[in-house]
Parts: C-alpha cells; sequence; structure tokens
C-alpha cells in the first residue's frame, strides 16, 4: 500500500470526477489522509474519510483570510473535541504572498500547537519562506510536540536539525522535477525512516503529469524517484514510507 500522507481530494477541483479519482486510488492501493485548512474545509475533509475508510485531520491554514482568529481557533477545538481527526493542521507560517501579516500568523501557529499538546495530536508543518521563523517555533516546543513538515522545500542540514527533534520529512512531486536539487538531496541525506510521501494535490503534480492537475493516485510517482534517488526498489519504499505514515498518525490497522 502507497500512503499519500497529504491530500486535498475533497476540494472542489475534483467535483467533477471524484469518482474516477477514487476508483485510481483503489487501482494503485493508495490510502490518503485528507488534510483540511479551514473551518468549513475541516469537516468535508472528514466526511470524505468517514466515507472511504480513510483518515482526516483538521487545521487553519496560514494563508487562510478570516477576521476573527479566536472564533476560528475555538471551532476547531470544538471540531476535534467531537471528531476522530489523526492530525491537527496544516498550519504553519507562509511569508509568500505579499502583503501578509506575520504576528498574526504566528499567533495563529503558536494556539495551534499549544491545541496539539492539549490532545496528544501530530501537527501537519506547511512552511513556505519562513524556514527559520518555523524552525525557532518548533524548536521552542521540542520534546512537546511533533508530526510532519509536509512538502519540506527548506535545506538538508535544517531537515537534519528536524529529525534531531523526532519530526518526519514529507516529500511531494518536486522530487520529480528535473530542476528541484534541495528536495533531492534531503532524500539521499535523511534516512528511509524518517521519509514520508505525499501529494498535496490538486497541487504540485509530479511528473509526467507536471502542469496539469494532481491527484492522490499520483504518489506512486514520487515513491519511484525517492526509489531512484535512494538506489532502493518502489517495494521497499512503499512499504517502509507507509509504516512511516502508521507510526506518525497513530494509526492502528
Ligand atoms: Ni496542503
Amino acid at each position: 500500500m502507497f500512503f499519500d500522507t497529504h491530500s486535498h481530494l475533497f476540494e472542489e477541483d475534483f467535483d467533477i470526477d471524484r469518482i474516477n479519482c477514487i476508483k485510481r486510488l483503489y487501482e494503485t492501493n493508495t490510502k490518503c489522509m485528507f488534510v483540511g485548512f479551514n473551518t468549513n474545509n475541516n469537516i468535508v475533509a472528514y466526511n470524505l474519510a468517514q466515507e472511504l475508510n480513510m483518515y482526516s485531520s483538521a487545521g487553519l491554514h496560514p494563508d487562510t483570510q478570516f477576521e476573527d482568529i479566536d472564533a476560528n481557533l475555538a471551532s476547531l477545538r470544538e471540531f476535534i473535541k467531537t471528531h476522530k481527526v489523526y492530525a491537527l493542521g496544516e498550519c504553519g507560517l507562509d511569508f509568500h504572498w505579499e502583503p501578509f501579516d506575520k504576528e498574526r500568523q504566528m499567533r495563529l501557529f503558536e494556539e495551534q500547537i499549544k491545541m496539539s499538546i492539549e490532545f496528544n495530536l501530530p501537527l501537519i508543518i506547511h512552511s513556505r519562506d519562513a524556514h527559520q521563523e518555523t524552525f525557532d517555533m518548533l524548536k521552542k516546543y521540542e520534546g512537546q510536540v511533533y508530526g510532519i513538515m509536509h512538502c519540506y522545500s527548506g535545506s538538508l542540514e535544517l531537515a537534519r536539525e528536524y529529525v534531531k527533534m523526532g519530526w518526519y520529512i514529507s516529500l511531494g512531486g518536486p522530487l520529480t522535477f528535473k530542476n528541484a536539487k534541495e528536495p533531492k538531496r534531503v532524500a539521499q541525506g535523511i534516512d528511509i525512516s524518517h521519509l514520508l510521501i505525499e501529494t498535496d494535490c490538486p497541487f504540485l503534480t509530479p511528473e509526467p503529469f507536471r502542469g496539469k492537475r494532481n491527484e492522490s493516485s499520483y504518489v506512486h510517482y514520487v515513491a519511484l524517484a525517492l526509489a531512484n534517488l535512494k538506489n532502493m526498489t518502489i517495494e521497499d519504499v512503499e512499504n517502509i514510507t507507509y509504516q512511516n505514515a502508521l507510526k506518525v498518525y497513530n494509526i492502528k490497522e
């Protein structure tokens, strides 16, 4: 079995043909973590997971534009209390699109970190153009928090620091891109026992479909790229990353 540790297959992009995408999940032996990222779609992700007997998470993305942080955090807390979710996230920091409100993002992130400790859930971390700030924040809670650096785009050196702190590094479509040097260094330099694979669909489509919509069944292209980079068989990558996913998400099968 393959485990796509980061899927948004519940998104509107798939409304016209989701049934076919789901068929391909079964054909390719792929399971998914459906990752929510705002108050509206946390429930949508959950419902799809229930329907398919798969898994979901709930969180508030740093990019989400809502007025009232406290009201959204209160909704998230209530949701986690009343629904079985396997992780808190995605959450984190994104300083890519200007203008952004750094203070606001930091507060939203830190409140979710505290919530993950309270509910003993792994975190799914989104970090874009904010590598140092994300690291500093998680370092502050070292030993109390754990989880996944999703679609990791930082340096190998920083990845090693995360692994020392018990984190998993998740790699996606960019691993298959010709010009993506750093993800390949990370794939080669981090032991397979701390690596995961994901799609982040509908985004970041791997080769040979780059430029088109991504979907979770394509996660095996990421597995193949990882196998080539690590000189392993795709079966070994498939099995080990699957077991890693069960472990970090505390899934008992
Ligand atoms: Ni995502």
